[in-house]
């Protein structure tokens, strides 16, 4: 069957970051760096290695310099030049003209309104949805997987992964159906739900592929867990009118939102880097000794 391709992705970056403050007064969680990459580095680089072309950024005030960092720093790059610099660590910040899209969150009312907010851009194609927050780290990454299953099935498609059951009420949560390797069948959604109410450990990682349905189907939602308008309430509502799959992702994540995952991406990835490698794992023994 012939599925329309996935070229948008909206990224969600409206949020405050109250959980890494002080650092987060005056910059954008999202560009705080794992090694020597920025957070929504590693998201667009994701979309882009899974065939998308335009990056819809939900930004808010004082984060404009998401947008910056996707921009051509003229002067940085002509003294570079000038010193004779590889510029070639700047490549993944480019973008064609046109592909870097921003629309404002006014005001903090829950990620299902903050998507919702890119609803004119998005028009009638079905999107993805990358939360910064989740880095996921896999190859392929984590949307690519997403896109070669929607090839498969399409409809709307959704990442999950096992968490130990007292972490559930920090996720939105599957009540799952049948399974087909990496898919899963979606019979039901909850967002942050009590453990003993929790329908499964399987959580909602991030990674997301709907129908643009989903933009007319939030209109109507209604306020849900923290009083906030839920993308996964309104999710739930469309199981039954729309294919809903959950792909378990074959690769690594780390929750970035929460200082620990922070560190522990910094440390994984550090010690995976051919150029650092070595010399972090020594300063680990010698900090750990
Ligand atoms: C959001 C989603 C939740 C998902 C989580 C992943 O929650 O609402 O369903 O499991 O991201 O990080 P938040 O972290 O914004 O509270």
């Amino acid at each position: 069957m012939d599925r329309k391709p996935i070229k948008k992705a909206v990224f969600p970056v409206a949020g405050l970051g109250t959980r890494f403050l002080p650092a987060t007064k005056a910059i954008p969680k999202e560009l705080l760096p794992i090694v020597d990459r920025p957070l929504i580095q590693y998201a667009v680089d994701e979309a882009r290695e899974a065939g998308i072309e335009q990056m819809i950024f939900v930004t808010g005030r004082g984060k404009t310099s998401i947008v910056e960092h996707f921009d051509i720093a003229y002067e940085l790059e002509a003294t570079m030049k000038a010193r004779g610099k590889d510029l070639s660590v700047l490549d993944s910040t480019r973008f064609t003209p046109g592909d870097i899209i921003t629309v404002r969150q006014q005001v903090p009312l829950g990620l299902g309104h903050a998507i919702w907010c890119a609803r004119a851009i998005v028009g009638d194609e079905p999107f993805a949805i990358m939360l910064p927050d989740e880095l996921m780290i896999g190859e392929p990454g984590c949307m690519k997987q997403m896109v070669e299953a929607y090839g498969e099935v399409g409809g709307n498609l959704i990442s999950v992964l096992e968490v130990p059951r007292e972490e559930v009420s920090s996720y939105g949560v599957i009540d799952p159906g049948s399974e087909n390797g990496a898919l899963t069948e979606v019979r039901g959604l909850v967002e942050k739900p009590p453990v003993a109410e929790a329908p499964s450990t399987k959580i909602l990682s991030g990674r997301y592929i709907l129908q643009p349905e989903v933009m007319r189907t939030l209109e109507s939602q209604g306020k849900g867990a923290g009083g906030e308008i839920q993308l996964t309430d309104a999710m739930a509502r469309m199981i039954g009118t729309q294919p809903f799959h959950a792909v378990t992702f074959a690769g690594r994540r780390f929750d970035c939102g929460s200082k620990l995952g922070f560190v522990e991406a910094t440390l994984a990835l550090a010690l995976e880097r051919e150029d650092m490698a070595e010399d972090v794992r020594a300063m680990a023994l010698r900090l750990l000794g």
